[in-house]
Formats: structure tokens, sequence, C-alpha cells
């Protein structure tokens, strides 16, 4: 049976180091500050951004919500990231995806100041995460690897298969477990033998966004299992892209859905909130 790795408490951790260190700041006169811009109704990206927000206040942030409606342009969105990137007291900035149709996301993730991109989503800072020089930790990603740390598993040498190729997980997800000396294999829609790939893998790391995708015949025995997926069923329950239930009994450690990956990503964001105000106050 595998060992559950909590990504409540792992994410707690890192949150109170963030506080700790906000703390100190705030004696200097300095608070870190995170302005956060929904545009539209999608109800997933409401709760993000109230669990963005709850978490700046309990590790000590200002946070700005900026809620457009559905029908902005996007030359409206770009006023509003230019007047934040020139504010002081924002020292990151988060568009929450998907944005409406009519805005091309790129435009404004390019527009955001690099020192402010606090996704790590331009593409200055995708090309610094590339060569494994980054302030900004890809958020997502890099919960992933604080959970695997948290095994106590080393990662260089092993075998690491990523189950997507997006911009946003798949892709710095694989870079990360490089930097660390894995020996990496990205799979996806177009892979063939996908299955018999993921059978080799050490550390197994799922972000198709289909639910109950990775089967137990997927999994090596005693492999770190990790779920990125998080889908909503039917009925309303929210469930990852592993069959849980079946590879819990194969795996050595695996992460639930929920709280294991998403409470992680949250976390993550607000360090790289801190590591952008200790930037804008040359405190490194
Ligand atoms: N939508 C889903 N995940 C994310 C994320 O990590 N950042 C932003 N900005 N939008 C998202």
């Amino acid at each position: 049976m595998a060992k559950l790795i909590s990504g409540k408490e792992v994410s707690s951790k890192v949150k109170a180091e963030v506080r700790e260190e906000t703390a100190e700041l705030v004696k200097k006169g300095i608070k870190p500050g995170l302005a956060v811009v929904i545009v539209g109704n999608d109800p997933a990206s409401r709760v993000y951004v109230n669990s963005k927000k709850k978490a700046c206040e309990e590790v000590g942030f200002s946070s700005f919500e900026y809620a457009l409606p559905e029908e902005t342009t996007q030359e409206e969105l770009l006023e509003l990231v230019s007047k934040l990137n020139n504010d002081d007291s924002v020292d990151g900035i988060l568009c929450q995806l998907p944005l409406p149709e009519q805005i091309d996301e790129n435009a404004v993730i390019n527009a955001i100041k690099p020192d402010k991109d606090v996704d790590a989503f331009h593409p200055f800072n995708v090309g610094k995460i590339m060569i494994g020089d980054f302030a900004f930790l890809p958020c997502t990603p890099a919960g992933v690897m604080e959970l695997i740390d948290s095994t106590g598993v080393d990662i260089s040498g092993k075998s690491c298969v990523v189950i997507g190729r997006s911009n946003i997980v798949g892709k710095p997800m694989s870079m990360l477990l490089l930097h660390r000396n894995g020996t990496v294999t990205i799979c996806h829609s177009r892979t063939k033998n996908l299955a018999e790939i993921c059978r080799n893998a050490d550390i197994l790391v799922a972000a198709v966004g289909k639910a109950n995708f990775v089967t137990a015949d997927m999994v090596k025995d005693g492999a770190i299992v990790i779920d990125v997926g998080m889908n909503r069923l039917e009925n309303g329950k929210l469930c990852g892209d592993v069959d849980f239930e079946n590879v819990e009994k194969k795996a050595g450690y695996i992460t639930p859905v929920p709280g294991g990956v998403g409470p992680m990503t949250i976390a993550m964001l607000m360090k790289n909130t801190l590591t952008a105000a200790k930037m804008h106050n040359n405190l490194i």
C-alpha cells in the first residue's frame, strides 16, 4: 500500500517559511503585494482566485483583486496590466487563466513585466527555467518537486515520466526533473506504448486532464505517483488523472486529489511573490 504524500502538510511548511520571512520584511517596512486579475465568471477560476487571496492573508501579503467582466477587451486588460506593472505596491501580477476567447492569452502574458511575473509564464522566465538559472519557480512543477523531495527519494538517475506537455505543467516539470539529473521522458496524446513507458517510471507525474487515465497496470511497483489532474466529474466530485483506489495498492508513494498538488501550487506562488518583493527592494 502506498504512503500518502500530503500536499496540505508540505504546503503548510512552505507557507510557514514564507510567513516568517515576510514578518522580517514587514519590520523593515516592506509588505509584499500580489495583484490577482480574473476576467469573467468561470466558477473554477473563482475558486482558485479565492484560495490565492486567502493564502496572501495567511502569509501576511497585501492582495489586490481585479474582477473584470466577461466582455472585457484585450486593450482594457492590457491597460490594467500596464497600470499594475507601474504600481510599486504590486510585487506580483497573476492573470488567472483561461481568459475569454476575445483575449489573446500570450499577448497578456507577454505584457506582464518579467520581474512581476510570479506565474513564470513570460518567455523571459520560461527561458531562464530552460537554462536552470531562475528566480521564479514554475508554481505547479515546483510544488511537485517539493512533494517528491518530501519522500526523501533522490531524483538523480531515476526514470521520470511526465504525461502531458503543456506550457504550464508538462514542459517546465520535465525541465525541473532534468535539472535534478532525472532521466526524463515526456509522453503525450501521440505517444505510442504509453502504458509500457509509464511502467518503467520510478517517478510518474500525470498532467493529462482525464479522470482515471493512469491505471494500476501502468505503474511500477513502489513508484512515486504524482497526480496533477483536477477533473470535475458529472456528480460534481473532484478527481485526479490517476485511478487512485487501484494505483494506491501498487505505488510506493501517491498524492491524493484534492489535497495533493493543488495546495502546493498556491504555496509556491506565495514563495515567488516573496522573491519578487525581495528583488524589488534590492535584497537579492
Ligand atoms: N489557471 C490554471 N492554473 C493556473 C495557474 O497556475 N496560473 C494562472 N495564472 N492561471 C491558471
